[in-house]
């Protein structure tokens, strides 16, 4: 760009400036001034430029992009973003759990899988991961579960010993850990990753009928990868390589999509269903609940500023839309308050004025004021009012995602369907999913990760842990461990 063409640098009051490189001194060699005000401008800004990491899925990157109907499955939901032939644009971001902003993107771990649909009727949110199932069912014990994947408080190391004590005192983790310890618990690339709700949410149709369903949007460019030591050496040589890659791929016009199919329950089988269907560390198995084709989601266009449209993006499971509903999974009712709250700390009480996270369609709420509100607001301020204001439509947009429930307040476990266990369905991955090939790789990768410090008596439970899951597994790994001690 040749001079004529450049713009001129201003202070952040747009005020033209006289000079990029020098402060402003008192002669060439003298003190320089306080009433330098745009050095000062420079270094104020500079020294706040960073806000507060997510506390987990700190690192990760998105892109934009569109999601497509291609079926009708207007029988199943009235939700607008799913009636045939409708595209919503869409935001994504992809992400690790336990590592900070700056972590390899190929260490072990689930991938977080945000979508923000920007639909008619406000913006819904499906904030998943590339698993079917968590670590635990109760909101109470995540933070704890978080804080073993993260750093000790002594020495600010991670410690496998700290995770297995974590997963071998909380066996409704097997199902998970089986998955997290095979194959998919390092995918190639995010690309190479499907993407599950995990949760069972509700959908309601036109007529208020009501199905317990769940997400599973499957990778249009198959399914890839990397192995423990593969990943191990990229975490050395392209700490970035899954960020790299989607950029890449999208700037090079090679746009990833994924086909979204659903798992959709008659609202009355939840009852005795063999499995309880609320239950996150649960599938529900395929022959019981085939998948259902919905429509395409491809992502077309990368960030043009990381900081402000995937950094101060805010995802958040709270964000639903007319015909989409919770269910009575626990996990999932904890995350609807801890996302906006988490949103409120890290972003500020008006988040959902930064124009990443601002619907696409009209907002008319009665929030007010708050710091850095940018959204003119006008009166009438209150509800009830006689004066024009925004008035809510319960006829239109009944509570209708709701089903009932009773029982004394009480501190207690999910009841028991017919075939729950925690090691039922991390038995059938081993063995039913994973072939040879594949249930050697998870022997090393677990005995790999238990060499790697973890001690006497967690290392013993570790080896009875999995012989629950499965007993020959389990004396394969408690073998090898041995033999490399
Ligand atoms: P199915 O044989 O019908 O389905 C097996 C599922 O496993 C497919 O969704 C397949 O996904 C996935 N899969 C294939 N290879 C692997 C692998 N190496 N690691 C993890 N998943 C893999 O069986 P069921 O539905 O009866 O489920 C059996 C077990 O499969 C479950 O216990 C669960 O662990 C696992 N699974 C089940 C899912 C479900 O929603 N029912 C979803 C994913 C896994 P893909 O088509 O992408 O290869
Ligand atoms: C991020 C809490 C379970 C997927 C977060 C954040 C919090 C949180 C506080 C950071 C949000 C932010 O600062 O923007 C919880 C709690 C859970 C829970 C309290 C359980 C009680 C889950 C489950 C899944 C999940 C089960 C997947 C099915 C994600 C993803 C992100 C995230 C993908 C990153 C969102 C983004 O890309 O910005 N979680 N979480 N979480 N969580 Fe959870």
């Amino acid at each position: 760009m040749s001079d004529q063409k450049r713009n001129i640098t201003t202070t952040d009051a747009g005020i033209p400036v006289a000079s990029d490189e020098h402060s402003l001194t008192v002669g060439p060699d003298g003190p320089i001034v306080l009433h330098d005000h745009y050095l000062i401008e420079q270094m104020a800004n500079f020294n706040r430029e960073r806000i507060p990491e997510r506390q987990p899925h700190a690192k990760g990157s998105g892109a934009f992009g569109h999601f497509e109907v291609t079926e009708d499955v207007s029988q199943y939901t009235k939700a607008a973003l799913f009636q045939p032939g409708v595209k919503t644009d869409v935001l994504m971001r992809f992400s690790t759990v336990a590592g900070e902003r700056g972590s390899p993107d190929t260490w072990r771990d689930p991938r977080g899988f945000s979508i923000k649909f920007y639909t008619t009727e406000g913006n819904y949110d499906m904030v998943g991961n590339n698993t079917p199932v968590f670590f635990v069912r109760d909101p109470m014990k995540f933070q704890h579960f978080i804080r073993s994947q993260k750093r000790r408080a002594d020495n600010n190391l991670r410690d496998n010993d700290m995770q297995w004590d974590f997963w071998t005192l909380s066996p409704e983790s097997a199902h998970q850990v089986t998955w997290l310890m095979s194959d998919r618990g390092i995918p190639k690339s995010w690309r190479h990753m499907n993407g599950y709700s995990s949760h069972t949410y509700m959908w309601v149709n036109a007529e208020g009928e009501k199905f317990w369903v769940k997400y599973h949007f499957k990778t249009d460019q198959g399914v890839e990868c990397l192995t423990q030591d593969e990943a191990d050496k990229l975490a050395g040589a392209d700490g970035d390589f899954h960020v790299r890659d989607l950029y890449n791929a999208i700037s090079e016009g090679n746009n990833p999509s994924w086909t979204l199919y659903m798992q959709i329950m008659p609202f009355a089988d939840a009852d005795d269903y063999r499995f309880n269907p609320f239950d996150l560390t649960k599938v529900w198995p395929h022959k019981d609940y085939p998948l259902i084709k919905v429509g395409k989601l491809t992502l077309d266009h990368n960030p043009t500023d990381n900081h402000a449209q995937i950094e101060q993006a805010a995802f958040e499971p709270n964000n639903l839309v007319p015909g989409i509903g919770l269910s009575p999974d626990k996990m999932l009712m904890g995350r609807i308050f801890a996302y906006a709250d988490a949103h409120r700390a890290r972003l500020g009480v008006n988040y959902k004025q930064i124009p990443v996270n601002s619907p696409r369609c009209p907002v008319n709420s009665y929030s007010k004021d708050g710091a850095m509100r940018m959204q003119p607001v006008s009166d009438p301020v209150y509800a009830p009012n006689s004066k024009g204001g925004p008035a809510a439509d319960g006829e239109r947009y009944p509570t209708d995602s709701t089903w009932s429930a009773q029982g004394e307040q009480l501190r207690a476990p999910y009841s028991l369907h017919a075939e729950d266990d925690d090691y039922g369905q991390a038995n059938a991955l081993v063995n039913q999913v994973l072939d040879d090939a594949g249930r050697d790789r998870l022997v090393n990768n677990v005995a790999g990760h238990l060499l790697n410090g973890v001690k006497e008596p967690v290392l013993s439970r570790a080896f009875d842990y999995w012989r629950a899951i499965d007993q020959t597994i389990g004396d394969r790994i408690a073998e090898k461990v041995k033999s490399s001690q």
